[in-house]
């Protein structure tokens, strides 16, 4: 693995308070968390791990990428797959949740050269790819920024708001065809690449494993691609060795990565899939 910017960002282990909740879809919840003004901005491409404090039978905070931040307010977009999503869906206004973040290194930036921003999100991939959008728009430079969304049908689709704006626009697939392309994110991604020029264009991409590994099949070697990889975790600190994933090591020998401690974003050429 090549020598990756550590974060800067020191991670703080906290108390924050449900602010808002909404049900964004019957499975999809977006929890507005309340944290102290000290907790440090994240970057895009971070995350936190997180658990309600009243239930002492879920012994380990969920990891949650960052769908939103302002001071003193972070934003998760989930699906309730399970125990700990169910739990914190069902968290009443004002109660308390552990927080420990911002954690993991995020995106990096886009070089200047770079004339297409692509954004590939599978699913709750949009989480963290529609914060690293809204980053990136912010900087106004004249680029074209394209965020792909896609979802097995319009109801499943999480929501896009954040993403309508001047410098973002947004394309959406569904595989049953019930709105926008017809097809997998990344046939519709597929479609557009012949007219953009490979070194000129840079992807970055988040979704499920099956997802991401049809999407660097079909990139062009001269197009740089970075991943946000999803594993489960136990610590998200890199101390259990929960979360390891097997990548090109020094001459493209077998290494191991930790996703929370050296990603979860990595070059799409780092991985072995
Ligand atoms: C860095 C990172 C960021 C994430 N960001 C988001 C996000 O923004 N929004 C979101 O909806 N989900 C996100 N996830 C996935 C999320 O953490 C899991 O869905 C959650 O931990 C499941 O907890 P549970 O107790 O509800 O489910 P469990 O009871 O633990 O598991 C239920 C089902 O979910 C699957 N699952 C559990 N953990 C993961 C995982 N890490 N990746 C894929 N499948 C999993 C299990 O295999 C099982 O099928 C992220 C995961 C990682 C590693
Ligand atoms: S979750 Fe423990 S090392 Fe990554």
């Amino acid at each position: 693995m090549k020598n990756r910017k550590i974060s800067k960002i020191k991670p703080l282990s906290v108390k924050g308070r449900l602010l808002k909740k909404q049900m964004v879809a019957p499975d999809k919840c977006l929890l507005s968390l309340q944290v102290d003004l000290s907790f440090p901005a994240p970057q895009p491409g971070q995350f936190i791990m997180v658990k309600p404090s009243k239930y002492p039978h879920l012994l380990l905070r969920r990891p949650f990428c960052i769908y939103n931040f302002t001071p003193s307010l972070i934003e998760i977009l989930f699906q309730i797959v399970g125990r700990g999503t169910e739990a914190l869906s069902l968290l009443n206004l004002n109660e308390e949740i552990d927080i420990l973040g911002p954690l993991g290194k995020g995106f990096p930036p886009p070089p200047r050269d770079m004339d297409n921003i692509l954004l590939v999100a599978g699913g709750m991939g949009i989480a963290t790819l529609s914060f690293f959008a809204q980053s990136l728009s912010r900087k106004k430079a004249s680029r074209k920024i394209i965020t792909y969304v896609g979802a097995k049908t319009a109801q499943d689709l999480p929501p896009i708001k954040p993403l309508e704006s001047k410098h973002l626009s947004v394309k959406i697939s569904t595989d049953d065809g019930s709105l926008g392309f017809a097809g997998t994110v990344v046939d519709l991604l597929q479609a557009d690449l012949p007219s953009l020029l490979p070194h000129k264009t840079i992807i970055y991409g988040c979704g499920p494993s099956a997802m991401l590994r049809e999407l660097v099949k079909i990139i062009d070697p001269k197009t740089k691609c970075y991943l946000s990889l999803e594993e489960r975790m136990a610590c998200g600190i890199g101390a259990c060795l929960g979360c390891a994933v097997a990548i090109k090591g020094k001459g493209g020998s077998l290494s191991y990565a930790r996703v929370c401690k050296d990603g979860p974003v990595f070059r799409s050429t780092e991985i072995l899939w």
